[in-house]
């Protein structure tokens, strides 16, 4: 793992007062931290249900479902001897019903296969329906002092602004550093209230906004602070929405010239040449019949022959075209352009083959251009 940390992370950790920040984050957590059902005197199955109600789901929200599961079940036989309807009505209000589903089948499991003792193996445990690597490490911290990073999104801001880290954390590979951070940070006897105390920080102190960093226990550890970041941490970059186009694309040709459009003066591509392309919002553009139609439509010309040769397709940062391109044939005699109209006129033009290198073509669309010289040599 260490070779793919960044070097920038490994210093840090490397100079980095691991001892006294442990000492300072447990002692706020003994004294500070919040006082939770699922910490008093906690069991595996009592860490295991209280995780999975508290994924995607506020602490409040969770406290009177946790308690009133836990008097319904009190042990993983009481809960794996309970039919499904059941299970799912104490879990009802709560939402994501397939965490109740995988919990009542992961408990039969560990009734029927482990003897009632929820595994200490971490991949036994991971193998376990509903149990991932978030989930997994919280069980073996909290509940077996193993010394596990649990990472979820509050970890995730609590230390990219310890550790002043400006990576984007929706990328694995952060989230994998971050994890590594953690592993070595981690307070190796008390691996669960480090873990809970990290989640307390988050929830109470290092917020996503206005974080209370005059307040905060490990102000002096944290890096983010000390450059003025903390507060613009973590970096998240959304994913874009890519929008998907489809288009016909006729190259329409006589022996010595091409018709081409030239695109609006704003906008995409701004002013630049291309062939005609006609948006299919069907987004197959294999309907040979209706590019006909459009290119009558448009041109005054009644194509005799079309088939497609190549299909296209070009990224721009929120936007793909499917570019289908299609030869064309039709009577090159005929003095189409006097029965366009005035806009059409404007746009479109014959331009002579051998002067296409001299105009601006974006990239798909130099690609049909040697396609229809290489075509004719
Ligand atoms: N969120 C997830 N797990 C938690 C825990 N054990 N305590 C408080 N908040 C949490």
């Amino acid at each position: 793992m260490k070779e793919s940390v960044a070097q920038e992370l490994q210093e840090k950790i490397a100079s980095y007062q691991i001892q006294q920040f442990r000492k300072d984050l447990l002692h706020w957590y003994d004294t500070e931290g919040r006082v939770l059902p699922w910490r008093q005197k906690p069991t595996p199955y009592k860490v295991w249900v209280s995780e999975i109600m508290l994924q995607q789901t506020r602490v409040d929200t969770v406290i009177p479902y946790f308690q009133r599961f836990m008097s319904q079940f009190p042990t993983m036989e009481a809960l794996a001897e309970a039919p499904e309807e059941q299970v799912l009505k104490a879990w009802e209000g709560l939402g994501y019903y397939s965490r109740a589903r995988h919990l009542h089948h992961a408990v039969k499991e560990v009734v029927a296969e482990y003897g009632s003792q929820v595994p200490d193996d971490p991949v036994k445990l991971g193998e376990l329906p509903g149990i991932g690597p978030y989930t997994r490490g919280a069980i073996l911290s909290m509940a077996y002092q193993q010394p596990t990073p649990a990472v979820d999104g509050n970890v995730l801001r609590v230390f990219t602004r310890l550790f002043n880290y400006a990576e984007d954390i929706e990328k694995t590979k952060t989230k994998k550093e971050i994890e590594w951070v953690v592993a070595h940070c981690i307070d190796p006897v008390r691996p669960g209230a480090f873990n809970q105390a990290i989640m307390d920080l988050g929830a109470m102190v290092c917020t996503p906004k206005n974080p209370a960093c005059r307040n905060c226990p490990v102000q002096q550890h944290c890096l983010g602070r000390e450059a003025g970041q903390a507060e613009r941490l973590p970096v998240k970059i959304k994913k874009i929405r890519v929008r998907h186009e489809t288009y016909f694309v006729p190259v329409i040709r006589t022996a010595t010239h091409v018709l081409l459009h030239q695109r609006p003066a704003s906008g995409l591509l701004a002013k630049m040449w291309e062939f005609p392309m006609f948006l299919d919002p069907d987004g197959e553009a294999e309907d040979s019949l209706q590019l006909s139609q459009w290119v009558d439509k448009q041109f005054a010309i009644q194509l005799l022959y079309l088939h497609e040769v190549m299909k296209l397709r070009h990224q721009f940062s929120h936007l793909e075209w499917n570019v289908h391109v299609y030869q064309c044939r039709w009577d090159e005699e005929m003095d189409v352009e006097k029965q366009w109209s005035d806009e059409i006129k404007g746009a479109y033009h014959f331009i002579p083959i051998d002067q296409l290198a001299q105009l601006p073509l974006p990239v798909v669309h130099q690609k049909i251009t040697e396609w229809m010289k290489s075509e004719f040599e």
